[in-house]
């Protein structure tokens, strides 16, 4: 394959060279005021619905829609030939109604005509099975023929709407990685060769990294090397996650590559829609996040999630935390009622589209949008929520979609503000999760994200502020710095996380963390090696628990899951273990390390023993609460040149009374300081303007 104008370089080579240095970019402001709206896709509708669209969208305040995100198929009609027409009328139309476009490159669904043409476009699954067409992201990233074709598309996008007035912001594909995480095709196989090459140099230096002289899997020649393919097996520790980074590599690299093309034509800013959650990502975000002049998210709330206000703010955190700097960042997705991927969808509660679109807001959002405008009538997603649902402007739905609208108007002030600095972190890795989450470990149904949001709860349900950081974040600003199960950890990490009760402050550092270095090796001499130093303490021998057993504590609880065999050193026991093999043994310790402290959790606790080490936790680090606040009140501040806002979310069914006071931007009331406590409604937000800020 020669070179090609739209590829950007040889099929399969130099995905890491492919990646450069991101650039540092001003914060942006992408309309005036926090963005409210949603993915707009007006080809599904006949031309007249369009009219009544735009009428409602200013109705309700909409200020920006997400604009042709699977429109690549009604736009390039045969190949190569596109009609423009419906898109350069939408534009117009949003454009004249003063609404911005987040113009998309429509690459998660190539049309089905290119797939038919080139099947060999779409991923293969690790058993050789080729995922057939008809879903979205149903390609490869290391095949040529897709990347030509995309670029060209998006090329001619570029050059027809680069300097269009309406265009404020670039939405390259769609949810990276949601459909085609990992291909396992040929073409992969030789893109990841060179990946390696480029990574660790020669194939000496991967024979080394990975232990191939286990099963005498030492490979001699690059061609021997293969992705990790087939169901059953145990595929080497080393190699597995080498491919989940070089697929995440992969992914960024067809984002670059469409940026680069949009860059070319257009100085609008430009982003994609992350997914960040709770759990191990499908590609590492922290090197993504920097290549986008405003990080976007997608969130959805899990139905059965009995904390889902709790996982939406671990989410807001994490996502401040991957742009670094407290810099606002934007909520491009989220759902004003049921979805349509889980297994049963219900509606949300009545207040919960106000309460969790400003719960995003407080947190860094700069704006609030969903998934999507108009219900489809038709098609996969014909069940899922709306801003204007299938009952239209009669719907409790548009009610609230119209009350947010006026909210966030009301606080168009907040735009560009920071949520106050966080004096404590909780790490989180994604190849750590993906290391922790597979091959044969000690237990084989741990989820990467469990402890990590135990961990935030119990800090959140404090109000006590918490960024959640990935590994190559500076740890220096935090008193307190939380490492939950990061399995897998670089030595430069490592060191960097020592250093926080070095200087003073307190780390807490929980089972199956730093127990591996950054290629999957065992770090000899007592778990965690890259920590036990600093812990003063190691475990000898893992005992993971079967399910429905438990291990008694002395604080009167129990531990499951996940037990461990400690010897002290120079830490003590703050927990013990009482039942089992393990009684007598140190279950939680504490070192300290000059005026540091370094604890060690070795289990699974239950709720109530993380909340009283957080009690602690928060004592000795000094970390006080957002705002003193009942049970069930979230207390979020951002904070501005002039004045900060205090966000008071109220996820309880019942009133509540808070001891706060500034002008209440939602209802345009004062609240003095001196007239007493402040009532957050059942279920609803109060958003004080605190003058001056405290
Ligand atoms: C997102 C996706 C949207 C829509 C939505 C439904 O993951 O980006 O296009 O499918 O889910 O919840």
């Amino acid at each position: 394959m020669t070179a090609d104008p739209w590829y950007g370089g040889e099929p399969g080579t130099a995905v890491r060279a492919s990646i450069p240095a991101p650039v540092p970019r001003p914060p942006v402001r992408l309309v005036d005021g926090l963005a409210f709206g949603g993915d707009y896709n007006p080809e599904q509708w006949p031309r007249e619905v369009w009219d009544e669209d735009v009428r409602l969208m200013r109705e309700a305040g909409v200020n920006l829609v997400s604009l042709g995100v699977f429109a690549w198929g009604t736009v390039e009609t045969a190949d190569g030939v596109r009609d423009w027409t419906w898109l350069d009328d939408a534009i117009g139309l949003l454009h004249r109604a003063g609404i911005g476009v987040g113009l998309a490159t429509p690459t998660a669904a190539p049309p089905s005509r290119l797939l038919a043409a080139h099947p060999e476009i779409a991923p293969v699954l690790a058993d050789g099975f080729r995922e057939p067409a008809g879903g979205r992201l149903a390609w490869c990233p290391a095949n040529p023929v897709f990347r030509r074709h995309a670029l060209r598309h998006v090329e001619a996008l570029a050059e027809r709407y680069g300097r269009h007035p309406a265009v404020r912001l670039w939405h390259i594909g769609n949810e990276f990685g949601g459909g085609n995480a990992r291909c396992y095709c040929d073409l992969s196989a030789e893109a990841f060769r060179d990946w390696l090459r480029e990574r660790h140099g020669t194939l000496d230096a991967v024979n080394t990294a990975w232990g191939t002289a286990q099963w005498g899997h030492r490979f001699g020649a690059w061609d021997e090397v293969l992705p990790p393919r087939g169901r059953h097996g145990a595929p080497n520790p080393g190699l597995f996650l080498d491919y989940e980074r070089y697929s995440s590599d992969a992914l960024l690299s067809q984002y670059l590559a469409e940026k680069a093309v949009v860059e070319r034509h257009s100085d609008a800013p430009v982003t994609t829609n992350l997914m960040v959650g709770a759990g191990a990502q499908v590609v590492d975000y922290a090197t993504w996040a920097p290549h986008t002049a405003i990080a976007a998210n997608d969130h959805y709330t899990l139905v059965d999630d009995p904390r889902r206000e709790q996982d939406l703010a671990f989410a807001a955190d994490r996502m401040r935390g991957l742009v670094g700097d407290r810099r606002p960042w934007l909520l491009m997705e989220s759902s004003t009622g049921s979805p349509s991927w889980q297994p049963r969808n219900r509606a949300k509660d009545p207040g919960e589209i106000v309460r969790h679109s400003l719960g995003h807001v407080a947190r860094g959002s700069d704006g609030a949008m969903f998934f999507q405008w108009r219900a489809s009538r038709a098609g996969a997603e014909q069940f899922h929520s709306a801003m204007l649902p299938h009952s239209g402007t009669r719907s409790r739905v548009w009610r609230e979609v119209r009350e947010l609208g006026r909210h966030l108007q009301a606080l168009k002030e907040v735009q560009g503000t920071r949520v106050e600095p966080a004096r404590a972190a909780i790490v989180a890795d994604d190849p750590a999760g993906w290391a922790l989450q597979h091959g044969l470990k000690p237990h084989r149904s741990l989820r990467y994200g469990r402890e990590l949001r135990e961990w935030h709860r119990a800090l959140w349900e404090r109000n006590v502020l918490c960024d959640v950081v990935p590994a190559s974040a500076a740890f220096d600003a935090y008193d307190l710095v939380i490492v939950p199960t990061m399995l897998a950890v670089a030595e430069p990490v490592a060191a960097r996380l020592r250093a926080v009760p070095e200087r003073g402050g307190t780390l807490l550092v929980t089972y199956l963390s730093g127990v591996c270095d950054e290629d999957h090796q065992v770090i000899p001499g007592g778990f965690p090696g890259a920590f036990r130093d600093v812990l003063g303490a190691w475990t000898d021998e893992f005992y993971p628990l079967q399910a429905g057993e438990a291990v008694a504590l002395d604080d009167g609880a129990a531990a499951t899951e996940w037990t461990e065999r400690v010897v002290l050193e120079t830490a003590e026991a703050v927990v013990s273990y009482t039942s089992s093999s393990l009684a007598g043994g140190p279950a939680v310790t504490r070192n300290r390390v000059g005026d540091g402290t370094a604890w060690y959790v070795s289990a699974h606790l239950p709720s109530a023993s993380v909340d009283r080490i957080a009690g602690l936790l928060a004592e000795t680090a000094g970390l006080e609460p957002t705002a003193t606040a009942p049970p069930g009140v979230e207390a979020v501040r951002r904070v501005g040149p002039e004045h900060s806002y205090l966000f008071l979310l109220n996820h309880t069914d019942t009133d509540q009374a808070v001891d706060a006071a500034g002008r209440d931007l939602l209802t345009g009331t004062d609240h003095p300081s001196g007239a007493g406590p402040l009532t957050v409604p059942a279920g609803g937000v109060r958003v004080l303007r605190e003058t001056p800020r405290p």
